[in-house]
């Protein structure tokens, strides 16, 4: 049976590493940062290239710790894309900081940097919120477009948290995701490119006083130990057992992209034509979060899905519903007509299976089924 992330057959690949990592941890005992913890945020921060990585409970509570290192309260603006999920604009309004949206580029899914300038101005004529930052979204594993929106957040002074929650091992011109935004944050939630067995998520800088502020915050906010706290805090930290599990998985982390590209490649030339299939800028490459393409239609997107799950092809809609027209959002005032891209996208994107471990035969079955409606 075709699955839409197959980690019962990554597992099959490295269980036994993963059980000797395992062991490992039930023999020292250290269950709440043991030396795997250290050692992944080591090897985690040489992948990326930052100076400091911060591993947490989860791709949320990474990017609130980092909302919360930069002070964002009350009053402050943060601009985010509509499209995106749920987490990326909740942390935002915990602090009771406002999500101001600016609508998506039709052909990556991204933040469309052209529309910032415009969208930061408004904010400052209506003299309500103070702007602090910029958070793009690496939709789907592609990178968001960060050389144009880094420009637009130095004329502001802003800064920039890139959620990298599904883009880890993507890159553009060779410098690896979760490196571009003055802070990154990605997730290690089970289905993620880069996933334990439970939550976990992590933080990347090369801040040293943003590090330090993370770290403190990860452990209710303590001072020179757990029992003198200088700041409000959280208990955010990644188990040491998940660790273990990681640090199994990044060693097959840039061979499943590899595999993953293959899979890519062969949709393309399967489905060329036939329905919209991912667009990769030059230089760029996603992480194959997910592989998301685009029917002509509503309706031709819920017959597609309607025969594959027929068929017993798993697909799923991310997202159906942009968030400014989510029911939590009601309050900020936004409607239907107000990021036309983003709603269009959200009402024709189905994502179809994507995993290392799918071969020819599948792909040749899902695309088969795909044209057959279309
Ligand atoms: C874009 C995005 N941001 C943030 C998150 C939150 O990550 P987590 O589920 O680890 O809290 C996710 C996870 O689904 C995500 O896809």
């Amino acid at each position: 049976m075709i699955q839409f992330i197959d980690l019962a057959a990554q597992q099959e690949c490295i269980r036994d590493r993963i059980q000797s990592r395992m062991n490992g941890v039930l023999s020292h005992g250290q269950y709440i940062m043991g030396p795997e913890v250290c050692e992944l945020e080591e090897q985690l921060a040489s992948y990326v290239c930052t100076k400091h990585c911060v591993t947490c409970s989860s791709g949320t509570d990474a990017l609130l710790m980092v909302l919360m290192a930069y002070g964002v309260e009350p009053g402050d603006a943060i601009l985010t894309t509509p499209f995106t999920f749920i987490a990326t604009v909740e942390v935002i309004q915990l602090l009771g900081a406002r999500p101001i949206f600016v609508d998506i580029d039709p052909r990556t899914f991204n933040l469309d940097p052209g529309k910032l300038d415009r969208a930061i101005r408004k904010v400052q004529n209506g003299n309500q919120f103070k702007t602090k930052g910029i958070l793009p979204v690496d939709l789907f594993g592609l990178p968001a477009n960060y050389s144009e929106i880094k420009a637009n957040a130095e004329e502001y002074g802003l800064w920039v948290l890139e959620d990298g929650a599904q883009s880890f091992g993507g890159s553009i011109n060779g410098r690896k995701a979760c490196s571009f935004g003055n802070a990154a944050a990605t997730s290690f939630f089970p289905a993620k490119p880069l996933g334990c067995y439970g939550d976990g998520g992590a933080i990347f800088t090369n801040d040293d006083s943003l590090a330090d502020i993370v770290t403190s915050i990860r452990m209710h906010g303590k001072g020179e130990n757990k029992y003198d706290n200088v700041r409000i805090g959280l208990n955010g930290r990644l188990d040491t057992l998940q660790a273990a599990v990681l640090l199994e998985k990044l060693m097959i982390i840039d061979e499943e992209r590899e595999k993953k590209n293959i899979v890519a490649d062969r949709y393309e030339e399967l489905l060329h034509g036939v329905i919209v299939t991912p667009f990769i800028p030059e230089g760029f490459m996603s992480a194959w979060a997910y592989y998301s393409v685009l029917a002509e239609s509503e309706q031709q997107r819920d017959q597609v899905m309607r025969r594959l799950n027929e068929r017993g092809i798993p697909t799923v809609v991310y997202y159906p519903n942009p968030l400014h027209l989510q029911t939590v959002s009601s309050h900020l005032g936004y409607k239907l007509g107000d990021f036309p891209l983003a709603e269009d996208i959200s009402r024709r994107v189905l994502s179809l299976p994507m995993h290392a471990y799918l071969d020819d035969e599948d792909l040749v079955r899902i695309t088969d089924v795909v044209k057959e409606i279309i």
